[in-house]
């Protein structure tokens, strides 16, 4: 299935010009290995208003899924958990659940991560970790729900 794919890269010093955003081409490869589209990328500081217009930038722009990399740990700038699901329909706890039980297999601090799975309109929307590898191996991790979480929310015919 061609998911209209959207990516967001949340950090304050990638924002910055500090150092290249390496998150955000890493989830592009990834989502394109998937046989996605990529339809279009955001780079936004740790900032609740930035992060929710880049949301809704990309879901009016045709995205049916959003990934995001970065901001979900427990620093006091990490906010993307709470943006998301400030403007979110409803969060699906499963994705988080499945990230952070497959993820604690590889690394303890996994357990710090708030990722999560949210529904901002009719699209789906992935909070990942910002370490690069971190956000892909998620993606890895809850790939299989994909297709049909999308096809449900945008009222595509489903096998079930
Ligand atoms: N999950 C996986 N699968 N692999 C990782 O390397 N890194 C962890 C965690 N989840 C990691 C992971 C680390 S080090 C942190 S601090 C948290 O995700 C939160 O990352 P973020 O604040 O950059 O979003």
């Amino acid at each position: 299935m061609q998911i209209q794919t959207g990516i967001i890269t949340i950090s304050d010093r990638a924002s910055r010009g500090e150092y290249d955003d390496l998150g955000g081409p890493a989830l592009k490869t990834a989502a394109e290995g998937y046989g996605w589209k990529v339809l279009g990328e955001r780079l936004v500081p740790d900032e609740k208003r930035d992060i929710q217009r880049a949301v809704r930038e990309l879901i009016n722009h045709g995205c049916q899924l959003v990934l995001s990399t970065g901001g979900t740990g427990v620093a006091l700038r990490d906010v993307t958990p709470e943006a998301v699901l400030e403007i979110a329909v409803r969060e699906i706890p499963g994705f988080g659940e499945a990230m952070r039980m497959k993820s604690l297999a590889i690394t303890p601090n996994a357990i710090l991560s708030r990722g999560l799975a949210a529904v901002v309109d009719t699209t789906l929307v992935i909070c990942l970790p910002g370490k690069p590898a971190g956000a892909v191996e998620c993606l890895g991790f809850v790939v299989g729900a994909i297709p049909h979480a999308v096809k449900v929310l945008q009222k595509l015919p489903t096998s079930c």
